[in-house]
């Protein structure tokens, strides 16, 4: 049984899903940063959890061991909302959180409603404690973790940018390896595809959602015109 969201706050909150490397991370931590607000990128939890499973030689299907895991990570996470930074035990688990295996570990035991029911509390927490307001990003945020958010976005780009993005190859003049183009399609739709077709809190856009599609936009494009979408929406 999922807890519902809290009723009475007192921060601001924009949700973001959207799937693989549609640029929500660059995007919202930058637009924080301009507006004042704390970003709260909520793949590092899954990832986290995903990783420390592996450094302990855990199967990542094995509930009591990730439990076991996820309720220690939420007694001893430290989190630095201002640099995204992860420390775990003392341990900075920053360097080694983004890697493709750890998206692709991410992914899987995001699949487990277990783990995704005791991750709910720990992204409200980290949420709530946002002075003034909050972007929170994911694949369930408008629709599971905070229904009733202030405004909801689906972040999205073509198959084609999101990979480019990736490589980093998308500066003028640079030409994408083919090979390595479509392998990195290939690994992103799979894992839109296992994000977007499990049972409990799939990608999904939220009905009161408004679509935002990058596709055409720089980084500097994309983070006015979501500050722009923020202005219009909520009083900042
Ligand atoms: O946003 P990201 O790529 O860091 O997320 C890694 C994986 O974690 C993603 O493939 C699915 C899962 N995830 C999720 O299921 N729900 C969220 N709110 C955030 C991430």
């Amino acid at each position: 049984m999922i807890p519902s969201a809290p009723s009475s706050r007192t921060c601001k909150i924009v949700a973001v899903d959207g799937p693989a490397g549609s640029g929500k991370s660059s995007v919202c931590s930058e637009v924080c940063r301009q507006l004042g607000w704390t970003y709260v990128n909520t793949g590092f939890l899954y990832r986290s959890i995903a990783l420390i499973a592996r450094q302990r030689n855990q199967r990542l299907d094995d509930n009591e061991a990730l439990s076991g895991i996820i309720n220690e990570f939420c007694e001893a996470l430290q989190w630095d909302p201002k640099t995204q930074a992860v420390g775990f035990h003392g341990q900075n688990l920053s360097p080694q959180l983004y890697t493709d295996q750890a998206g692709k570990d991410a992914s899987s035991i995001a699949k487990n409603p277990l783990v995704r029911e005791l991750l709910l509390p720990l992204q409200r927490k980290l949420t709530l404690q946002s002075p003034v307001g909050a972007i929170v990003d994911g694949r369930d945020i408008g629709t599971v973790v905070f229904p009733d958010a202030d405004l909801k976005i689906f972040m999205t780009a073509s198959l084609e940018v999101r990979a480019l993005r990736r490589m980093g190859q998308l500066q003028e003049g640079q030409q994408p390896d083919p090979a390595e183009l479509e392998a990195i399609k290939t690994s992103i739709l799979q894992r839109d595809q296992q994000d977007a077709k499990r049972g409990t809190a799939p990608l999904i856009q939220a009905p009161d959602a408004i679509v935002f599609d990058t596709s055409d936009l720089d980084i500097k494009g994309s983070i006015d015109a979501m500050i722009q979408l923020i202005k219009t929406h909520i009083k900042v």
